[in-house]
This record gives C-alpha cells, structure tokens and sequence, in this order.
C-alpha cells in the first residue's frame, strides 16, 4: 500500500460480493474484512452485501460466516462481542445475476447507504465468481448506471484474467467499455504478500544493493514456488489451467517484475507499474528451438507425502485420466536490457513437490581472484541473496567467513533478517492489504491491462506449442519429489542447481 489517504482511509463504503457463498467469500474476504476492522482500518460507516442464490437471511448468513472466521481467520477463533460488532454491516442478498431486480435492488441499497453515511460512499464490487459470469455482471451494472462514479465506483477482478491473450484481452476490452482502468482492481494476491511487498523496500529503500544489482555482479536468479498440496477439490478448475496459467502467468511473473526493474521515479500505482511492464516487454520471445532448450513441462504421479499416500494427478478428481496438462513447468528467461543482458533467470513452480516453498535466489559471481588454499575453501559457495516468501519469512545473505579456529578455514554463513526473530504479532494477510487498497483507491499492487497482456503474450508460445505436441513421457515426476530430471538439467547444463532452503516447517 503506498499514499495513505487519512481522508479516504475512513471513507464510507459498500463492498458487494458477487460469489457470496463461494470459498473466496467465507475462508479469504469476509476474514480479511474482519481483520481490518479489528485492527481499525474500517470505516465506521460500511456495508458488506454478499450476493448468492441461496435463501439465506442476514441472521443465517452471519451465522454460517462466523464457523468459518473462526476457522480460517489468522486470529482464529472470533471474539464474540467484536464479532457482533462487526457482523451487523454484513448483509445477504439473495439474488440472481441475470435478473434487472438484483441491480435495482442494489441501487436502493447504495441510495439507502449514501442517506445514512450522508456523503456519496465508496461502492466496489468483488466479483468472486467464474470468469464466464463477469459479461452479464458488468453489462448488468451498467445497465443500471452502476458504475459511472469514475472517482468512488470500482471493480475487483480474480485471476484467472483470461485463458489466453485473446480472451484476456477481449475481457480488458469488455470492462474497459464500462469502467475506466482507475476503477479496475485485478487481483494478483501474492503482491499483497509481506514478503513481496518487502522486495521493493529492500532494493529501493537501501542504498547498498542498487549498484551491484546488475549483470556485472549477478550470476544468475531463480525464482521457485513449489507447493506439497495437489488439486484438492479444484482438479476441474486445474485441468483446463496447468502451472503455466495458474502460476507462471501472474504470480512467478511478477516476482520476476519486481526483481528486474528499473526504480520507478516514485512509490505511485503508474509510475511501479511502468517499469514492471517494461521487463515483461524487455523479456527475450520464445523461439521453437528456445522451447526445446529453455522449457520443462511436468506431471506427478502417486507418492507418499508425509506418511500419506496420495493419487497421481489423472486420478485426481475432476481430471481427465488421460490429461495433458502441466502440474510443474520450469523456464529459463532472458531479460534483454542493459541491466540484465546475459543473466539468466530460472523460474519454476510444480504441485505435489517435496516442500511447500517460495524463494527466490540470486548468485551473485564469484570472486575475481581467489588469494585463499584450497584446503581452506573446501566449502566455498559464491554470495547469495535469498528471499525466502513462505512459510519462513526472511531475507538472508550468505557470505564466507572464516571458521573460528587455528586454521584459516572457511565457510558459507547466513546474516539474516526474519521476520519472526524481528517483529512481533501476526502479519497481515494478502487480502488484508489488497483489500484495504481498494478502499483507498491505491492500485500499486494491482495488475494493470496492458501488464496481463504483456504476461500473456510472452508465454502464448509456449502455451500454444506445448498444447499441440502431447508429452509423451507424462507423469514424469513422483509425488514428493522436486519435479521432472529434466528439470534439473535444465539449470545443471549452466552449471547450477535448484536451490532450496532447509525448512523447519514445511506444512501447508
Ligand atoms: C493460486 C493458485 O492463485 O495460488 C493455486 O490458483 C495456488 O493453485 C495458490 O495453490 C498459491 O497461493 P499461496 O498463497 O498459497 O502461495
């Protein structure tokens, strides 16, 4: 979050859920909003109107949120008094997308609201449904002039943005016809993460990393998200996704963002997101031969995770037995700038891995001359920054030091930053933060149009060559394993390996 408004912070708003029983709704938002409004970020004056089919009743509704704040909120089980406080601005309205009387409905609420809190509030509607319900949405809330308020009307969109670049753009196209890019919000939840909040403090806070962050002292970067959990109940959403739209499109991308950069002249929502679509247009095309060279694509078979036997991914529920899709997918990217030129950035992410993990990595080169024996630098590893996202929270670098003794000897050690051995308390979650902006109207960690597009673009290559060539070696990686070998030749014919970082916890 970058600006805080004081005088927005405390604005009036009515927050619409569309998906209102949905699980985004119950485990993620209405937590999310009650955090905020405990640690005082709510306005007094505020609405939140869940929309669903179901026949529920405010009282019904309320009740049914409460098991699950008490469940999936951070701060576990809810304070009933706060509780009650907070759940008299909840509301539920039992609606149906097509029909004009959940708009008219929905005007005579904000009309009503607007009266009580005696100013025009912040209207923002959340569209926690598929994408193919976004159309009748939004043609519906013009239809009933819902959205004309440029300054105070705004719309939250969920990945996934589209299923390719054309569908992605025809959906830019179609919101863009309605609302103006100020007032759109698409959702990417890891910028609101902490920890990637933190890349830009620490490379634009700090003086001492911008002059050697650059291909001059950087050997290479890798960014891994791998992930124990396999599809759950979501193998139907999955199948037709793969690592590639799940992952690779949003999320790892705009790791790779916020670590290429350029510093944007200030910490305005235009000016970061600039320079971030400037690396996703600076990144090296994919070629046929890059493809063959520079992709992995894998899928898992059953295995053993702690203890427990889990199926292969085509036995998975609401997958296809004979399914081509990719649950791992690893690439090597070249960002073609004078910053970056020649320095490769490894990118990888999988289902059903050996940790549930987030790092990103960067090697730094080696010494240009090594004045030490050998015997002394048995276990020598060149710098390396490394940001660890989840679940340890943490910055390290590792550097050489000499081993206390009567020999010189030396070894790799971490300084380190962690957020537990730093701060106290509980840090906020994503939604808390994204959330929270989109009552402010700050849209820094929001994907603009043209960088969705610019992300689609990029990976339409690989997408298009790896959905028209079967993989004939599919599963080709073992639950509980790190992916496919081919994976690791990937990074080993340049001569290094994935790196991951020891875990106390790796539980999900
Ligand atoms: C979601 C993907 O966007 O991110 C999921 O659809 C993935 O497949 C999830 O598991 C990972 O998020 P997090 O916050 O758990 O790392």
């Amino acid at each position: 979050m970058s600006e805080l408004e004081d005088s927005a912070k405390a604005h009036p708003t009515i927050f619409f859920i569309f998906g209102g029983t949905g699980d985004l709704t119950s485990r993620k938002l209405i937590p999310a909003l009650f955090n905020l409004f405990l640690d005082g970020w709510m306005p007094e004056h505020m609405a939140i109107v869940a929309m669903g089919r179901t026949n529920f009743t405010d009282e019904k509704f309320r009740e049914e949120l409460l098991k699950d704040i008490n469940q999936f909120s951070r701060r576990g089980k809810a304070d009933q008094a706060q509780w009650d406080k907070f759940s008299k601005h909840v509301y539920f309205q039992v609606s149906d997308i097509n029909q004009s009387s959940t708009y008219v409905e929905q005007a005579e609420r904000i009309q009503k609201f607007t009266a009580e809190a005696g100013t025009a509030p912040n209207v923002i509607y959340y569209l926690a449904v598929a994408p193919r319900f976004f159309g009748a949405i939004t043609e519906n809330l013009a239809k009933h002039k819902l959205a004309i308020d440029a300054e105070r009307t705004r719309i939250v969109i969920e990945k996934p943005f589209g299923h390719d670049l054309q569908s992605a753009k025809e959906l830019n196209k179609q919101l863009c016809s309605i609302f103006s890019e100020r007032q759109i919000y698409r959702i990417d939840h890891y910028l609101g993460k902490e920890t990637v909040q933190n890349i830009l403090a620490f490379r634009f806070a700090n003086s001492i990393f911008e002059p050697v962050w650059n291909r001059n002292n950087i050997e290479h970067i890798q960014i891994s998200v791998t992930e124990q959990l396999g599809m759950g109940n979501r193998g139907g959403y999955y199948d037709e996704a793969g690592a590639m739209r799940d992952m690779i499109q949003n999320h790892i991308l705009q790791l790779l963002c916020l670590i290429a950069m350029e510093p944007p002249v200030s910490f305005k929502a235009d000016e970061v997101r600039n320079r971030k679509v400037d690396v996703l247009n600076s990144i090296r095309k994919f070629t046929p031969e890059d493809i063959k060279k520079n992709t992995v694509r894998g899928q898992y078979s059953k295995g053993w995770i702690e203890g427990k036997e889990v199926p292969g991914y085509r036995e998975e529920n609401g997958v296809n037995p004979e399914s081509n899709t990719e649950t791992f997918a690893a690439i090597k990217f070249f960002v073609d700038n004078w910053r970056w030129h020649g320095v490769p950035f490894y990118l990888r992410t999988g289902k059903r891995m050996h940790q549930s993990s987030s790092v990103i990595t960067i090697q730094f080169k080696d010494v240009p001359h090594l004045i030490f024996p050998s015997e002394a630098v048995e276990s020598w590893q060149q710098n390396r920054l490394i940001i660890s996202i989840q679940p340890e929270m943490s910055v390290r670098l590792q550097v050489q030091a000499k081993r206390p003794g009567l020999e010189m000897t030396l070894n790799p050690v971490d300084m380190l930053f962690d957020y537990n051995g730093t701060y106290t308390g509980d840090t906020p979650e994503a939604y808390e933060t994204l959330l929270l902006d989109t009552m402010i109207g700050d849209q820094t960690l929001f994907m603009r149009g043209d960088q969705v597009e610019a992300a689609w673009e990029l990976l339409m290559p690989i997408l298009n060559t790896w959905a028209g060539k079967k993989s004939l070696s599919f599963p080709n990686y073992s639950a509980d394993s790190w992916g496919p070998e081919t994976a690791e030749a990937l990074i080993a014919q340049d001569g290094f390996h994935w790196f991951t970082l020891p875990l106390k916890n790796t539980k999900k």
